[in-house]
C-alpha cells in the first residue's frame, strides 16, 4: 500500500499485544469511526465451528472518536511489520490510511495504517443486538483465548487510559461472568 507510513493504530488486540517492535508508543484516537463487535472471529477468539466476535471499526459522523494505541514503527521495518499483521489478521481484514490525534497540542500522526473488516468479507457478521453479541462472546473460545476475556481486556485497557467507548462498557458488563484465562500473548 504505502512505504510512508510509520505508525500503526490498534484498537483490538493489538493494544496490548502489538507482537513487533515499534519505537514509541501512544494513546490516540481516529475521528468518524466507532469500535463495533460485528467481524466473526473462526481462528483467534473461536473455531470455525463456532466463531467468537472481535472488533472492527465502522464509519461514523465525524464527531465519534475510536481510541486506541499507535505505534511507531522504527525506520525499515515498517514492510516487514505489516507482512506478519497481514498474517496475523488473515480473516478478513484490510489495511486502511488514516490520521491519528493524540492529543491536544500534538501534531497528528500522519499517515497512520490500521486494520478494518469491511462488509462484504466473509466473516463480516455486521449488526446484532448486544444482548446477542455478548451471548456469542461468552461462550466462545480459540486459540488466542475466551473471547470475554478479549472484551474485558479492551474494556479495562480503555477504562485505565480514558478512552470513552459507551458500547464496550455495556458489552463488558453484559459478559462479566464466569470468564476464563486469556492466553500471555
Ligand atoms: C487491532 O487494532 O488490534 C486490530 C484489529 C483488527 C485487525 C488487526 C488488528
Amino acid at each position: 500500500m504505502t512505504s510512508r507510513a510509520e505508525w500503526i493504530f490498534g484498537y483490538g488486540s493489538l493494544i496490548w499485544r502489538p507482537a513487533f517492535p515499534f519505537a514509541e508508543r501512544r494513546w490516540g484516537f481516529v475521528r468518524g469511526f466507532v469500535r463495533r463487535f460485528w467481524q466473526a472471529s473462526p481462528d483467534h477468539r473461536g473455531t470455525p465451528a463456532v466463531p467468537g466476535r472481535v472488533a472492527t471499526l465502522v464509519p461514523a459522523p465525524r464527531h465519534e472518536r475510536c481510541w486506541g494505541v499507535a505505534y511507531q514503527v522504527p525506520a525499515g521495518q515498517l514492510q516487514s511489520v505489516l507482512a506478519r499483521l497481514d498474517l496475523r489478521e488473515v480473516a478478513g481484514y484490510r489495511r486502511r490510511q488514516v490520521v491519528v490525534e493524540s492529543g491536544p497540542g500534538r501534531a497528528p500522526l500522519r499517515p497512520a495504517l490500521l486494520y478494518t473488516a469491511e462488509p462484504g468479507n466473509p466473516n463480516f457478521v455486521g449488526a446484532a443486538p448486544l444482548q446477542a453479541i455478548a451471548a456469542r462472546v461468552a461462550r466462545c473460545r480459540g486459540p488466542s483465548g475466551d473471547n470475554a476475556a478479549y472484551v474485558l481486556r479492551l474494556a479495562e485497557a480503555l477504562g485505565r487510559a480514558g478512552g470513552h467507548d459507551p458500547e464496550l462498557v455495556v458489552l463488558a458488563r453484559l459478559g462479566s461472568g464466569d470468564v476464563g484465562a486469556d492466553q500471555p500473548w
